[in-house]
């Protein structure tokens, strides 16, 4: 490694990841900590996730998927939920202005009809006017659930299918059959998969996409993820040796990583 953190013999372009997926988890506690509403955490975290948004585009990232509200967070208090999806609402007004400054694409995950007309009228309006854009995509995950995106990609399939037999869908379907009938197919998988708040569990996201993902796990609650947490995340990604099921170059070895999922280096 050489004092960035990068894998020698690594270009630019792959010690930094296209596609970054962030579970931004943690508001609850934070809030708990400081002995305030849950609601106030999550108006924090979106602070948080508007800067790691802007940073995110000034560090080069292609593609930033955030995982804000997913299809089991319907079991929370209806008070919460409705806040959350307050933020959001307010967060696509207001801060139109500043995606269309760094030409940023705002784009959704997730299923979309079980969301309320005013949400989707705010998503379909914010898609509509940044599509365009050729800076970075933020993916909104917003309902969205990785098995269900995955069950609704194979129906999507079935439904597009001409008229065959059952047999004949089933002989046909593949992998990339699957990944074409995702809701954004033309994303690429994500590289690096950040998770705040200590968990160590994908909470069923992006779990076809992630299937090669590198995962970042840090202590810190969500609203306190600075721009150096996501910096020490890109560093812990550039030291990783990805190998997509094949054997370590050179190494003969068995472990690849030279990284933890806490970015703590790992002797080898
Ligand atoms: C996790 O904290 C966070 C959420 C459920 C989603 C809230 C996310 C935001 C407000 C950011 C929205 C961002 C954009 C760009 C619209 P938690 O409540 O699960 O925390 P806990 O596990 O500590 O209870």
């Amino acid at each position: 490694m050489d004092g960035t953190g990068a894998v020698k013999n690594k270009s630019p372009n792959e010690t930094l990841p296209r596609h970054v997926g962030i579970i931004m988890d943690g508001n609850g506690r934070w809030a708990l900590n400081k002995g305030i509403a849950r609601t106030s955490g999550h108006t924090e975290g979106l602070k948080t996730a508007r800067r790691i948004v802007e940073t995110a585009s000034l560090r080069g990232i292609r593609y930033l998927t955030l995982f804000v509200f997913s299809t089991e967070n319907w079991k929370r208090a209806s008070r919460e939920v409705d806040f959350i999806m307050s933020l959001v609402k307010q967060h696509l007004t207001r801060e139109l202005d500043f995606y269309r400054k760094n030409h940023i694409r705002i784009r959704h995950t997730g299923d979309i009809t079980g969301l309320a007309p005013d949400i989707i009228a705010e998503i379909d309006e914010a898609r509509a006017d940044t599509k365009d854009f050729d800076g970075m995509q933020v993916i909104l995950a917003l309902n969205y659930g990785g098995r269900n995106a995955i069950v609704r990609a194979a129906r999507r399939y079935l439904q597009n299918l001409p008229n065959v037999s059952c047999a004949e869908a089933a002989d046909t379907l593949d992998e990339n059959i699957l990944s074409n009938n995702l809701d954004n197919p033309d994303l690429p998988d994500p590289d690096l998969i950040i998770r705040t708040a200590g968990e160590f569990r994908t909470s069923n996201f992006l779990l076809w996409e992630a299937a090669y993902a590198e995962y970042f796990i840090t202590d810190k609650f969500w609203p306190d993820f600075s721009n150096e947490d996501f910096d020490a995340a890109l560093a812990a990604y550039a030291a990783r040796e990805r190998r997509f099921g094949a054997a370590t170059a050179g190494s003969g070895g068995k472990f690849g990583r030279r990284s933890n999922p806490r970015g703590e280096p790992v002797n080898q």
